[in-house]
């Protein structure tokens, strides 16, 4: 496998950042996954667009522009001859002597990386996904892509305890999102419910594309928080991450949603945004 550091392209066993990184001293980091399909980047520049917010809101001045990590990219894909599976992609502060206050003039660190995996024939699709709620213990900007994510890595053992696969995050009675996906509810007359985009949530890439293709075959989307409550009173839930697309939720808590299989909505779903990434 060959993963690219700061300017080159270097086997994943000599590829190497400093102790001194901020990323790994701080978490002073902003991550992106992106997906592959048939060797192609999906929703690419909604990535690149969302990795350029984020670092502009922690003050990370990116030294490539988000076309030439388009381009980066593409030239990782071919390098490792992936044909189905992710990109990670983070971006550090720098490398600098420890110290909570940084220097203005750091040279971003770079790191990006593939992983193969099965995003079409997904082993989740059959049952669809079992989540369990936990409390959402996150800060206060979650809608910047940083690699402190301690919270979540917590969430998901615990879901993983649990029999299921995903947690949801409980805050002020509300779902907020998945650990790492956003949350849906699908309602009695087929319309789609998931939270807006504010503070609270990671704006993500595949929500945004997924709504548009909603809203172009007629499918209502009402963006608002929903409880625990009325996800299991809903006739589905779903979830979607670059990392699994569109996927049916199936039990929360251990209890079915709807008739506890996966619904015609989130199935629909699902091929429109496939379709649209092919
Ligand atoms: N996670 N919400 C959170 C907290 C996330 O971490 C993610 C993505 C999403 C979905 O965003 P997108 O559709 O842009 O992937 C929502 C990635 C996949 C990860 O951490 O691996």
């Amino acid at each position: 496998r060959i993963a690219y550091v700061n300017g080159a392209f270097v086997p994943v066993a000599e590829a190497r950042v400093s102790i001194f990184d901020r990323g790994f001293l701080f978490g002073d980091a902003i991550y992106e996954v992106t997906a592959v399909l048939d060797g192609k980047l999906i929703d690419s520049a909604l990535h690149t667009a969302r990795l350029q917010r984020s670092t502009n809101e922690i003050g990370i001045r990116m030294s490539v522009s988000p076309d030439q990590i388009g381009e980066i990219q593409k030239a990782l894909v071919e390098r490792n001859a992936l044909v189905e599976g992710l990109i990670y992609l983070q971006m550090t502060r720098g490398v600098e002597e420890r110290d909570f206050l940084f220097s203005d003039d750091l040279d971003p660190t770079l790191v990006m990386f593939t992983q193969s995996k099965k995003l079409i024939d997904s082993p989740a699709l059959k049952a669809g996904l079992a989540v369990k709620s936990v409390e959402d213990m996150r800060w206060a900007r979650r809608d910047i892509k940083s690699t402190c994510l301690l919270p979540q890595i917590l969430a998901k053992r615990i879901a993983k305890d649990a029999g299921c696969q995903e947690a949801w995050m409980i805050e002020d009675g509300v779902v907020t999102e998945g650990a790492s996906s956003t949350a849906y509810i699908v309602m009695a007359d087929g319309s789609i419910v998931t939270r807006a985009n504010s503070n609270k949530t990671l704006p993500g890439c595949t929500r945004l594309a997924l709504l548009q293709l909603a809203q172009e075959t007629g499918v209502c989307v009402e963006e608002r928080p929903f409880s625990l409550e009325e996800a299991l009173g809903a006739t589905e839930a779903g979830m979607t991450s670059a990392s699994n697309f569109v996927l049916p939720v199936t039990m929360i808590d251990g209890q079915p949603v709807g008739n506890g299989t996966p619904g015609p909505v989130m199935q629909r779903l699902r091929e429109l945004y496939i379709e649209h990434a092919r």
